[in-house]
């Protein structure tokens, strides 16, 4: 029924309608600053507008949305897309540390509750999830995705899509998806955002692609291409990528946006020398609404007349961006999703918050805690908070959707609230997190407050527009004077603990810190709910458990550096002189993926397998038996790793492949069982054909990518 309500709209539009659809504008306001549309109603009167982004709130949605169904010819519903990427109105962590917690379930909640507040605020589409592998800290945009790891990167974007989407497609708590950015922006060069990407296909195929195509195998409503070019192809006018993959090989029949002002951007790539050639190469790649750049609107009439476009293709665009209308109920009630009193109830509530605040504490993660400085004791009652962001609400996070930093529990309000009234307070900010500002002149002040204390938090880390959209950065330690504050607090501490709390969007490069610092706890941006969650972990009421899902470099010249590398033909340790290796600084990472601590410790029992040898189409059974041997409860992710050693094409040196999060009371043991598939052993080969080989594998199950124990199986070429 709701093909044959499009077909007879199609039917209806002139060509001129029909391109007013594949039209997206931006609403209230502008990701760039630049100012909104002026003329937007008038357009969206006259049909010229098929969408409209950062469009929130009922009251301006649903007013602009009168414009479209009561004034336009033939009244067809406007979409409203929105960047709600860690919350609406409630901030969850940002989702590289969201994904730091490895809680697929709490993923997906997030993801619920978020969709819940923008659909209740007149939101319909989101552009979210971003699963673009990154493995390399200084793009600013690392912040907003999974990381560098394949397979956690595309189990978190079936959760995402969960989340968002949700499971009921009549519901109007939910949003339409957008899998962004397609493909291979978290590849670009030296870090540097926009910037080039030119990488083989089998690695895009391999490492890159896997989670777009989980997100749409989990019905994904639509795609957004990238700004980058890929193999000297802009992505946003591929052919490779939006018809050859993602129509004819994984046959998605949803819709392709571009990113902000992509198609414009074909010009300064140097692919099309004016308006029409961009268009034109862009939608007959595949694209199906061009997100502001109004190419599109100015041009695709008068392609088509000339005969460089087929009307055809302009039909299937159409056909997708109402099919998605239709999909979201916009045809039966274009006001479903604008609701006063929902819109009031919905947001910022007390479950929320709650589960905010459960997410930000489990996606921190323990990188040291020597002499077992943390937990910190209640017991204290004299605490000194100082560093930049100790007394901020910055701690919400770029791309924090409606966020609003008046309802963020800051570092110091969450300490106060746990320490109760009888405990002192102390904060001074002792240096800048800004980037240049290396005036040191507030540290003094800051050691009077250390002097005083009986236990002091430091507080470090980036601001929160640092890790971003064009937020590169090519020196990723501290900002300002903060790593020399860290000196000085920590010499002048003595034997008062000093527990470090860091606050950024990307992997920081912390050896001078880590040299220091006795404990230091990584809180990401938590969101609103910041400053309680922290204080759960600080003091104990939540065991730390999560793990890094990028890894951490111990020195700038090692990026790009992730787990999953090759083995080299003379890998460090062999010969002492020609080997792959610096002459300065080591090859491993400062703390590798994977990793993180706990207030407890884990013990991990030998490996047993089912057997040595199986056939290709076998599975094996793995298990070990882990113990909690410390004191307190806590959750550990065990990890599995597997290694091809000998293959037709070079193997990473160990991939996940499966993880589970298990909480262990103190003294319990459990056997935890795993399955090593066939897919698992898979991979494509030199002809980018997926196939599984026969030959000696490596399982290793561990608590990071760089431990555990290993064993090893053979598998059989010829069934048994
Ligand atoms: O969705 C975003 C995209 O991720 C980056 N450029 C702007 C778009 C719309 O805000």
């Amino acid at each position: 029924a709701l093909c044959q309500q499009v077909e007879a709209l199609l039917e209806q539009m002139t060509l001129a309608e029909k391109v007013g659809q594949m039209n997206q504008v931006a609403g209230s306001r502008d990701t760039t600053g630049a100012p909104a549309n002026t003329d937007i109603e008038e357009d969206v009167r006259t049909g010229r507008v098929g969408s409209v982004f950062n469009a929130f709130g009922v009251e301006f949605t649903r007013e602009l949305q009168r414009h479209a169904v009561e004034h336009s010819r033939l009244g067809i519903p406007l979409l409203f897309g929105y960047d709600i990427i860690h919350g609406f109105r409630t901030i969850f962590p940002i989702p590289l540390g969201q994904a730091a917690s490895w809680h697929l379930a709490g993923i997906e909640q997030a993801a619920r509750v978020m969709a819940v507040e923008g659909a209740a605020s007149g939101v319909h589409w989101t552009f979210a999830p971003m699963v673009d592998i990154a493995r390399d800290p200084r793009w600013g945009r690392v912040m907003e995705g999974a990381g560098e790891d394949t397979h956690l990167t595309s189990l978190i974007a079936r959760a995402q899509v969960r989340g968002i989407q949700g499971r009921d497609p009549g519901a109007t708590d939910t949003l339409a998806a957008c899998v962004k950015h397609y493909a291979a922006y978290g590849a670009v060069e030296a870090g540097r955002e926009y910037n080039t990407v030119d990488m083989s296909e089998w690695r895009l195929r391999s490492i890159y692609l896997p989670p777009f195509q989980a997100a749409l195998d989990e019905g994904c409503a639509s795609v957004m291409t990238a700004f980058n070019t890929l193999n000297a192809i802009p992505a946003t006018c591929h052919p490779l990528l939006l018809d050859q993959i993602l129509r004819r090989e994984w046959h998605f029949e949803g819709m392709v946006v571009t990113d902000y002002t992509a198609i414009m951007e074909l010009e300064q790539h140097g692919v099309a020398a004016d308006a029409s050639e961009a268009s034109r190469k862009a939608v007959n790649a595949g694209v199906d609404m061009d997100m502001q750049s109004s190419d599109f609107i100015n041009t695709l009439e008068a392609l088509v007349h000339d005969g460089q476009i087929e009307e055809a293709r302009i039909d299937e665009a159409v056909r997708r961006i109402l099919w998605l209308k239709a999909a979201l109920g916009l045809f039966e009630d274009p006001y479903r999703y604008a609701d006063d009193e929902r819109e009031a109830q919905c947001l910022l509530t007390d479950e929320h918050r709650r589960a905010a605040r459960q997410q930000a504490s489990e996606s921190m993660v323990l990188l040291k805690n020597e002499g077992g400085v943390l937990p910190l004791s209640d017991r204290h009652r004299k605490v000194a908070i100082v560093g930049p962001l100790g007394n901020t609400p910055r701690l919400l996070g770029s791309w924090r959707g409606n966020g609003d930093h008046d309802d963020t529990i800051t570092l110091r309000e969450g300490i106060a609230r746990r320490l109760g009234e009888e405990a002192t307070l102390l904060y001074a900010q002792g240096a800048s997190n800004q980037i240049g500002e290396d005036d040191t002149s507030g540290i003094e002040d800051a050691l009077d407050l250390v002097r005083q204390a009986d236990a002091v938090v430091l507080a470090l880390g980036e601001d929160e527009d640092y890790a971003d959209e064009a937020a590169s950065r090519a020196d990723i330690g501290l900002p300002g004077a903060q790593l020399e504050l860290a000196r000085r607090v920590l010499e002048t501490a003595g034997d008062t603990p000093v527990a470090t709390v860091l606050f950024n969007g990307r992997p920081l490069a912390l050896t001078e810190l880590d040299d220091m610092a006795p404990a230091i706890l990584e809180a990401w941006w938590p969101g609103t709910e910041a400053g309680n969650a922290v204080a759960d972990v600080l003091f104990g009421d939540v065991n730390p458990a999560g793990k890094l899902p990028m890894s951490f470099p111990a020195s700038v010249g090692q990026i790009p550096i992730y787990y999953n590398a090759f083995n080299t033909g003379r890998p460090k340790g062999v010969d002492p002189k020609y080997a792959s290796q610096y002459l300065d600084i080591p090859n491993a990472p400062l703390y590798p993926f994977g990793f993180g601590l706990s207030y407890t410790t884990f013990e991990y029992g030998a490996l047993k397998t089912s057997c040595s040898e199986i056939a290709l189409d076998d599975t094996l059974k793995v298990s070990l038996t882990l113990t909690n041997t410390g004191g307190v409860e806590g959750t550990e992710v065990i990890q599995l790793y597997l290694q091809d050693v000998h293959a037709s094409v070079v193997r990473p040196l160990r991939e996940l492949k499966d993880f589970q999060r298990l909480q262990l009371s103190p003294g319990e043991c459990r056997e935890v069982v795993f399955h090593v598939t066939p897919e698992m052993r898979g991979f494509l080969n030199a002809e980018l054909e997926g196939v599984q080989e026969p030959g000696l594998f490596r399982v290793q199950i561990g608590s990071c990518s760089e431990n555990g124990e290993e064993v090893e199986f053979r598998v059989r070429q010829e069934h048994p």
